[in-house]
């Protein structure tokens, strides 16, 4: 009867893939009924957007919206104006309450969560009409950033501060009222801002925008910085050099439905953008 009696099989797992073992045979098999294991085969996106729906009165702003972000993927969204991307940072935020439809950071469900404290998650914004206190400076603005994003005392965040100022161009300005800034240096004080609070997603709405190509240059090498340092970003932007320089992919947003996605180059190509762009229709 022993020698009726197989061996068990033995198994290892070895990122998500199961390899089963009995004497000389082996069957490695990435599928198993494991929610840990299938997990770890596809990974998760660090934000998702899934199946959003938002309405202004009559003004449709989104309409079934899939948008997922990799970890440490960069991200460009372009579209005309009034096309939604500015309300779909804002759904992410939690500024704005979608119709229908859930926001998921690293797979948690955030919809239902308060601005701030997906802040604290790590999901940090700049707005396209920059939002300083006015009456702080520019070092204070920062600070109370960092401070409430980081959960740190004041005095612990000083040092990081003068650094992220420094970095956006701003160190100069540092003691000037964030109400007296142009609307450039307005600008990057929304990125210093939201660099401060540490973030592990970063959603920029047109950041470039009035900035000289120097500017813009030393813009992008930022960006690309904070995206190296394992930042995820997606970033709206109508200047579209500059984003080609830094995304991984380019979405196009039109009267609130992506109708394009891929790898920027080909998009910008692409017929639909020569249509909503140009006025050439796709099939002429
Ligand atoms: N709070 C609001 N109330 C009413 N309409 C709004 C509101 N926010 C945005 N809209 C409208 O929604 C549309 C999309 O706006 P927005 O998301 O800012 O577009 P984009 O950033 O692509 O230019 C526009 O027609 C805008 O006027
Ligand atoms: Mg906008």
């Amino acid at each position: 009867m022993a020698a009726c009696q197989a061996a068990p099989w033995a198994f290892s797992k070895d990122e998500g893939r199961v390899t089963f073992r009995r004497g000389k045979h082996s069957v490695t098999t990435n599928f198993m009924r494991d929610p840990d294991t299938q997990a770890a085969a596809q990974p998760m996106p660090i934000l998702a957007l899934e199946k959003i729906c938002k309405r202004f009165g009559a003004v449709i702003v989104a309409q079934d919206i899939d948008l997922a972000l990799d970890e440490g993927e960069a991200l460009g969204i372009i579209g005309p104006n009034g096309a939604g991307k500015t309300t779909l940072f804002g759904i992410a935020t939690g500024t704005v309450a979608p119709d229908a439809g859930r926001v998921l950071l690293n797979g948690i469900d955030i919809t239902r969560l308060s601005p701030d404290r997906r802040c604290r998650l790590g999901l940090a914004r700049s707005f396209q009409i920059p939002q300083p206190f006015g009456g702080m400076t520019v070092f204070e603005n920062t600070v109370v950033a960092a401070a409430f994003g980081q959960d740190k005392r004041e005095r612990d965040v000083y040092a990081g501060c003068i650094d992220i100022l420094d970095r956006c161009g701003l160190a100069a300005q540092a003691n000037r009222l964030a109400g007296s800034l142009t609307l450039i240096d307005r600008k990057r004080l929304e990125l210093a801002r939201a660099l401060a609070t540490k973030p592990r997603v970063l959603l920029l709405d047109e950041v470039a925008g009035g900035l000289t190509e120097r500017e813009c240059a030393s813009l992008v090498a930022l960006i690309k910085d904070v995206r190296a340092s394992g930042v995820s970003i997606i970033w709206i932007e109508h200047i579209v050099h500059a984003l080609v320089a830094v995304v991984d992919r380019l979405a196009v947003l039109h009267a609130g439905a992506i109708i394009a996605s891929g790898e920027p180059n080909a998009v910008i190509r692409s017929p639909q953008v020569a249509e909503i762009y140009l006025g050439i229709a796709a099939d002429a």
